[in-house]
């Protein structure tokens, strides 16, 4: 099928994939973030991840892997790169390899115990960790391999008969409409700065 035009991301029928709560891992991560909420409950977690990314005092040039400077700006080690990607990595809810689930639940583990608690601050720090990594790896790739276009060259939506599909992001690559990336700014200067992960 081929991917709907980016107007669907500002189509309110449109809807990101529900994600039911969670007590741990990966699936507690995707039921408290606001990439997988819609309505009112995505304005308030949307206004808290704003909050909480400006209160970062990140540092580009910090170096190393993606997303290595936010992990200082959050005063966590730059060691859980690791713990990042593996939960990157299973990060979307449409996501059925197994192995790779159970290595993010366990990663997102270690980075809630990192965080010091499982409050909805850490909830948003993980957040904006694989989201970064997940944006920051694309253009790595992108760049590596000299492909052309939006670093991610879709997304996905509910669509209002129930069927997810798929939206082209080539002419909005940090998305539109209320689940727009909030890090665009950011981006630019992490990966100017940052070397890719291998
Ligand atoms: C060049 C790198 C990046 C690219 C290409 C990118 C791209 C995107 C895109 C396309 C979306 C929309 C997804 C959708 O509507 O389905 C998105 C959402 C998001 N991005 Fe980025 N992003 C990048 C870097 C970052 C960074 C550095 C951060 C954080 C510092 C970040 C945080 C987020 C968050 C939290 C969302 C979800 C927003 C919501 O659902 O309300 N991104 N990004």
């Amino acid at each position: 099928m081929d991917p709907l035009p980016s107007e669907v991301l500002e189509d309110p029928r449109y809807t990101v994939p529900h994600c039911p709560e969670a007590e741990h891992g990966i699936g507690w991560l995707r039921g408290r973030v606001p990439r997988f909420s819609e309505g009112a409950e995505h304005t308030r977690r949307r206004a808290v991840l704003e909050r909480t990314l400006a209160g970062l005092d990140v540092r580009p040039g910090a170096g190393g892997q993606p997303p290595a400077a936010l992990l200082a700006a959050m005063g966590l080690s730059r060691e859980l790169v690791g713990e990042v990607a593996a939960a990157a990595a299973a990060y979307q809810p449409h996501t059925s390899d197994r192995e790779l689930t159970a290595a993010a639940d366990d990663a997102v583990e270690r980075l809630v115990v990192a965080c010091g608690d499982r409050s909805e601050r850490t909830a948003m720090l993980i957040c904006i960790l694989v989201q970064a990594h997940a944006g920051l790896t694309a253009v790595a790739e992108q760049r590596r391999s000299g492909r052309t276009g939006p670093p991610i060259p879709v997304t996905r939506r509910v669509a209002p008969d129930g069927r997810e599909v798929l939206v082209d992001l080539s002419e909005a690559p940090f998305g539109r409409g209320a689940h727009a990336c909030p890090g665009e700014q950011l981006a630019a200067v992490l990966a100017a700065t940052e070397s890719p992960q291998r």
